[in-house]
């Protein structure tokens, strides 16, 4: 049997539990022994809850406790969350994490962390929700010079677009839909004003070329100038229009953005509706290779943490490697895109 700590019981914390405890047999199996949680940290209560009995205000009783292996962080914003994962890391426990915040800004040095301890730092909730796609760009997509990547990599705005323009629905009120659908982060600004996508697209973008690209140089811009108008004159032109993070190579330089778009009708990510999230990922050997599924959301987004988790388990004592040095990405600027 393998303990494993939850740090956090919100939306996916919660999810993370219901995941393996619904499907115990499987994960189990996966995993080649009995994943049991032993504890759970949040700071509110949970009376009548099953986990009430396993909850700890104190982190010092997972950090501390040399039972415990695996710890899934799930309480996103960088603090406390970057402290307590350090922690853990260094005290030799494996971590999964669903936190882009975390993941975006100190990537490079968990997983150098984890790489020195012979543990694993993993991430794969981080972009695309449920859909696997961090895995893939580290172990499949590996042989191909890639050109571009190109996703709708926040749930909560394709939700809001899709909604405006499929339904005429007024923005504050789908807004409103998408929280209580546990959709959209704890400050929905980070959802409708693109830092989310940005953070995604930076994590994405860090993991296909191996260096750290900083989310703050990426262009940003979110979605809360569109109309319901702008959707009937798109429509009318063949187009749809959809938040998109981009990272594109023109003449041998990286350029990034996170912007709304017009896709025509006919690109496969113009089709992705509601909470589904799209990755388009373009290599010169391979072509196009597009993942798609639910970017948001407590169980899809808890699959992924509980497969990071059961991944943690099989490689006990064997840390997978994940190219991404602390070494900042070179970009291209839009000064050098115009001459
Ligand atoms: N708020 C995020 C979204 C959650 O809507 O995509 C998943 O990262």
């Amino acid at each position: 049997m393998v303990n494993i700590a939850v740090l956090g019981y919100g939306t996916v914390g919660s999810g993370v539990v219901e995941v393996i405890n619904t499907n115990h047999d499987i994960v189990n199996k996966r995993a080649g022994q009995e994943i049991n949680v032993k504890r759970v940290l949040d700071l509110r209560k949970f009376p009548g809850d099953p986990v009430e009995n396993i909850l700890t205000h104190d982190f010092e009783d997972i950090l501390n406790d040399d039972d415990i292996s695996v710890v899934v962080e799930v309480m996103g914003g960088v603090e406390p969350a970057y402290t307590f994962v350090k922690k853990c890391l260094l005290a030799g426990k494996s971590v999964a994490t669903s936190n882009k915040e975390l993941v975006a800004v100190h990537g490079p040095e968990l997983i150098k962390i984890a790489r020195e301890g012979n543990i694993n730092f993993f991430f794969e909730a981080s972009a695309g929700g449920g859909i696997p796609v961090i895995r893939p760009l580290n172990t499949s997509i590996t042989a191909d010079d890639v050109t571009e990547i190109t996703g709708i990599l926040n749930g909560t705005t394709n939700y809001i677009l899709t909604k405006m323009d499929k339904e005429g629905a007024d923005y504050a009120t789908v807004l409103k839909q998408a929280q209580e659908l546990g959709y959209a982060e704890r400050n929905p600004e980070a959802d409708v004003e693109g830092g989310d996508a940005c953070r995604k697209i930076a994590i994405l973008t860090s993991l296909v070329y191996g260096k750290n690209l900083d989310y703050n140089r990426i262009h940003m811009e979110g979605i809360t100038r569109i109309t319901t108008d702008d959707f009937k004159y798109a429509d009318k032109m063949g187009y749809s229009v959809k938040l998109v993070g981009t990272t594109r190579k023109t003449d041998g330089k990286l350029y990034s953005y996170v912007a709304p778009v017009m896709l025509p009708h006919d690109n496969p990510l113009a089709k992705i509706d509601d909470v589904y999230n799209g990755i388009l990922v373009h290599g010169n050997a391979l072509d196009d290779v597009m993942f798609y599924g639910k970017g948001a959301g407590k169980l899809p987004t808890a699959s992924a943490v509980v497969s990071d988790v059961i991944d943690a388990v099989k490689n006990a004592g064997r840390h997978v490697p994940i190219i991404w040095e602390d070494e900042e990405l070179e970009m291209g600027t839009f000064a050098d895109s115009e001459s």
